[in-house]
């Protein structure tokens, strides 16, 4: 069937109140996997489905310059950043960001994590209730830190971590909250850009750190980055790494609601570890979608794809999709036992190739972090019942987490 036309009304207020399901819903309702609408005062083409990834990232005809909202840049993603590439450029770019992710580098990241846990686990047990999220999120941030040659002292990483997560927040909020989002960016790009110039003076003080590598890294027209570009791209790896909190706090409920994952990765079953991974990463919502622009007309499904026009892929629809994923409203690790590692059926963090395309530098690493955390939390320590609190998941906000960001108390660590 083909879609409709453009429709008059702008739909921003309908999507603000399901960000997550607004484009699978409508799309079932108009028997397609494609249709236009009017967001934030856009006209804007909505895609679902494994298929529709597959063209959202396939040949060219869709590129990222002028395609993320203005909120968007100004907040969770920065100005100039590898998010906004194309072509040649993103390739560059791009490279750099994978040259992060070699199996040495997991294994540090890994080691320090590990670190980092068992350190904050024997906190824990000396404090009366520990609010896993708020936690979680600054441990995080030290490793961030530690991982990528950002040096802070200890006593700066609260106020770090807060500004990170102000970032993440911002993109879909309204009010005092945007706003926050809006000051941490620009007082964070500030202070790492400074960080910046002083590696370009004593590189050897900061030799083999991700840092490092950002602060000399020549983009595709051979020039250094602008130091504030690199702080953008320094934040790139420091604020996602501390977003991963949020999926440790959802494997934290997905462990408290299916106690039976708890115990078989508490005995040691590796294989089902990263099943569980897997499926929290598939089943709870992150980021419900993302953007794109039309560089060339084409035709798809026999809808017709203007020059300059938004499109938007349903990320957390397509991990839904009950033609892929069978059940997909049940939480069943299982279902990893036997899937064949599709490029365009998971995507929480995007799809297709990790190198050519815009799919997250950081999905090795953010699994790593995850395994890491469930390993912590089912093998490395022991918590009372859940104190009484609100474990619900309000679908209007994205990202999305817990309302009370998952309290728990009585904490001995593990002989
Ligand atoms: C891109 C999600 C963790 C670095 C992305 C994209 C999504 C995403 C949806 C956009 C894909 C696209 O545009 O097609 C997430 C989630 C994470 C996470 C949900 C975990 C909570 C990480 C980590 C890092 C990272 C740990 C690095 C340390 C990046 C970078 C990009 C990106 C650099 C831009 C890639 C490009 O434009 O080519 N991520 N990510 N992410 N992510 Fe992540």
């Amino acid at each position: 069937m083909s879609a409709p036309p453009v429709l008059g009304v702008d739909d921003t207020p309908a999507f603000r109140l399901s960000p997550y399901t607004f484009v699978s819903e409508r799309a079932r309702e108009l028997g397609t996997d494609v249709f236009d609408t009017r967001l934030l005062l856009r006209p804007t083409t909505c895609m679902t489905g494994p298929e529709a990834a597959r063209v959202f990232y396939g040949e060219r005809r869709l590129v990222r310059h002028g395609a993320a909202p203005r909120r968007l840049l100004l907040t969770l993603f920065g100005r100039g950043g590898v998010q906004s590439l194309d072509g040649e450029a993103h390739a560059v770019r791009k490279a750099m960001f994978m040259s992060l992710m070699t199996p040495q580098e997991r294994e540090r990241m890994r080691e320090l994590a590990g670190e980092a846990w068992r350190e904050r686990i024997g906190r824990w047990s000396r404090m009366p209730r520990v609010n896993l999220f708020d936690e979680v999120s600054e441990l995080l941030c030290e490793v961030a830190c530690a991982w990528t040659g950002v040096r802070l002292d200890r006593g700066s990483i609260p106020h770090a971590t807060a500004r990170l997560l102000a970032m993440i927040e911002a993109p879909a909020a309204v009010g005092p909250r945007h706003l926050r989002g809006r000051r941490a960016r620009v007082q964070a790009e500030k202070g790492i850009a400074e960080l910046v110039r002083r590696v370009r003076e004593r590189p050897e003080r900061f030799a083999g750190t991700p840092l490092q590598a950002v602060a000399l890294h020549r983009d595709a027209d051979g020039a250094p980055l602008d130091p504030r570009v690199a702080a953008v791209e320094v934040l790139n790896l420091l604020r996602p790494i501390v977003a991963v909190g949020r999926f440790v706090t959802l494997a934290a409920l997905a462990l408290h609601a299916n106690p039976h994952c708890h115990e078989r990765i508490s005995s040691g079953d590796d294989a089902y570890l990263e099943y569980f991974v897997q499926e929290v990463r598939r089943f709870y919502p992150f980021f419900p979608m993302v953007a794109a622009k039309v560089a060339e007309p084409f035709e798809w499904n026999g809808h017709h794809f203007p020059k300059g026009r938004r499109v938007l892929l349903d990320l957390h629809g397509i991990d839904h999709d009950p033609r892929v994923w069978e059940g997909p409203e049940e939480f069943r690790p299982e279902r990893f036992g036997t899937w064949d590692g599709g490029a365009f059926d998971l995507v929480p963090q995007g799809g297709g190739d990790h190198h050519r395309g815009h799919r997250c530098a950081g999905e090795w690493l953010t699994v790593d972090l995850m395994k890491v955390a469930v390993t912590a939390l089912t093998r490395w320590m022991s918590y009372g019942v859940l104190p009484e609190q609100d474990l619900s998941i309000p679908r209007w906000r994205a990202p999305a987490l817990p309302a009370s960001g998952f309290v728990i108390d009585r904490v001995i660590p593990a002989e």
